[in-house]
């Protein structure tokens, strides 16, 4: 079929040069100079969002699944065509990742609108990079389905099977006691992160992988496969297929992104404990395709979901190990009668359709369990409010010390991150196991919303053996990350929340089964404290500048507050 004079395929979005025909007649030209004939060019256009870099080694096998894509694309009829997005990899960002996920958010939303495509293969893989896509998916709604780079392979040393990057932390805290010397620790280094790939415990990059394909925004597998692999590689050639079938029809993602389809993915939060960063990043993309989506509704589902699936940080396997097992068709299998089984995916079957051809955990693997043996109790995931977070915080109940869940203790407090980088080691900080470590001007307004949240455990008590201390502030966790953490304070310190009045000393208590986290001071003495409150400066200019006036506080989902 000629297109030449319809507004799809490679003549969506044109140049407004004021004479439509002209800008057809350029592209053409152009795309000739890229070797397409007439032939080519009559194609449906599927774009490729290719978050390849060489500062993100999570994505460093992007290359060879972008060309599997291509190969998808091509085989179906679709012409392919890759442009590049904003990547982001979490240890080479400062201060942090989740500063630019809006912008990620915005500048690929802005470039499937501007670009003439017909469908969008999503390539993400390291932490924000998912979610950005997601938000920007949702606001674009161009037909659009993810694709991850997959978990890394597992690593060894001497006999010790390791894991990025829950074992990064558990090996480092054991080397801050005094455990493992500096020739130790470099051995270590080798082994953490031994094949291209997203860290391979159900950190934030595998949470939002397999909440992802809960939400039906991936062809169903595609969260597990590792990096590299065939079935990684064949699940991508599948779907730059499919993508040029989503081209042709109306499966947008307002179609899959629906509140049924949000609460099948906070099952499967649930179900694999995964990371606190998922409730802001669903919380945003919820927010992004009209859909209300509150932290009860987090709270609700995780108290009556148990933990299914063994993989660190709050069970001990890894993302092989699951994949191994089935992968998230196996889950959904497993939950099937706690999901809202009508809703329709990229796939194009109801969740119904594939959960019935789908197989029970197995009995031969010890991964996935049935919903009749689970792994852990339900309420991995709890939800706080309180005179310290009036509009709530998050705590991880599965990655925390039972033993402090009901917590009263002083309040040691810091600053910021580097206040903490500065001060927790100083032999004269007035602290014991009692204490709670607070720290604030880390929330969305303050610094981007840090993973600083995971205050490490004074020098002093680690190496007296304290293991966990309860910890409160405005600041994200890493998913790999444990330890009895209060997160996401809001309002944040920077805006005058309660966590701005905090002084050393003062008692605050966690209550986690009453859902509190609580300032134990006189009202009369915060009101002094509030009238002597001032604002932190903010950024001078640019990006950061732009993201301080305008981000959403962590309860909204830190999204802008015009997107
Ligand atoms: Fe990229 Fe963990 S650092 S997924």
């Amino acid at each position: 079929m000629n297109k030449k004079n319809s507004n799809s395929g490679i003549y969506r979005n044109l140049p407004s040069y004021g004479d439509p025909e002209f800008s057809r007649y350029l592209r053409r030209a152009f795309l000739a100079s890229a070797g397409f004939d007439a032939r080519d060019v009559d194609r449906p256009i599927v774009g490729i969002a290719d978050t390849s870099s060489d500062f993100n080694p999570c994505h460093r096998g992007m290359g060879e699944l972008a060309e599997a894509v291509k190969r998808g694309v091509f085989e179906a009829g679709g012409l392919p065509l890759v442009f590049p997005a904003l990547s982001l990899n979490e240890i080479f960002i400062h201060p942090t990742t989740m500063l630019y996920r809006n912008l990620l958010a915005m500048a690929t939303e802005e470039m499937i609108r501007a670009q003439p495509m017909d469908a969008v293969v999503l390539l993400g893989g390291c932490d924000k990079t998912v979610p950005g896509q997601l938000m920007a998916a949702a606001s674009a709604d161009v037909p659009a389905l993810c694709v991850v780079t997959g978990p890394m392979r597992t690593g060894s040393w001497r006999g010790e099977r390791l894991g990025a990057c829950t074992d990064c932390r558990r090996l480092w805290a054991r080397h801050r006691a005094g455990e493992l010397d500096a020739e130790e620790l470099r051995e270590i280094e080798q082994a953490l992160c031994p094949t291209a790939g997203t860290c391979m415990v159900m950190g934030t990059a595998s949470t939002m992988a397999c909440v992802t394909e809960a939400l039906g925004m991936m062809l169903p597998g595609g969260a597990t496969a590792p990096s590299g692999s065939g079935d990684r590689l064949r699940h991508a050639a599948q779907s730059g297929r499919r993508a040029v079938e989503l081209a042709a029809g109306e499966m947008r993602p307002s179609r899959v992104l629906t509140r049924e389809a949000f609460r099948n993915a906070l099952v499967v939060l649930a179900a694999v404990s995964g990371s606190t960063n998922a409730v802001i990043h669903l919380t945003a993309i919820a927010r992004r395709a009209g859909v209300g989506l509150t932290l009860e509704d987090f709270h609700e589902v995780a108290s009556r979901v148990p933990l299914l699936v063994d993989c660190k940080p709050a069970g001990s396997g890894y993302l092989e190990d699951l994949h191994a097992a089935g992968g998230v068709p196996v889950l959904l299998k497993a939950l099937e009668p706690l999901l809202h089984l009508s809703v329709v995916g990229v796939s194009g079957c109801t969740l119904g359709e594939l959960v019935f051809g789908a197989a029970s955990p197995g009995p031969w693997q010890q991964t996935i369990r049935p919903l009749s043996e689970p792994l852990g109790p339900a309420g991995s995931l709890a939800t706080l409010r309180g005179s310290l977070a009036p509009e709530g915080a998050v705590i991880k109940v599965a990655a925390a010390t039972r033993a402090l869940l009901e917590h009263r203790g002083p309040a040691v407090v810091f600053e910021s991150p580097e206040d903490v980088a500065c001060r927790i080691d100083d032999p004269g900080l007035n602290v014991t196991p009692d204490s709670v470590l607070v720290l604030r001007h880390a929330g969305p307004v303050a610094a981007g919303m840090p993973e600083a949240g995971y205050i490490p455990i004074p020098r002093r008590l680690a190496q007296a053996g304290v293991r966990d201390l309860v910890r409160v502030s405005d600041a994200r966790m890493s998913g790999t990350a444990f330890g009895t953490v209060v997160l996401h304070c809001s309002p944040e310190a920077a805006i005058g929340g309660p966590l701005a009045l905090v002084r050393d000393g003062d008692l605050l208590e966690l209550s986690v089964s009453g859902r509190r986290i609580d300032l134990r001071v006189a009202e009369a003495e915060l009101a002094r404290r509030r009238v002597a409150w001032r604002p932190p400066p903010q950024p001078s200019r640019g990006w950061p500048r732009l993201q301080a006036r305008h981000v959403l506080q962590a309860h909204l989902g830190a999204d802008l507050d015009f997107l």
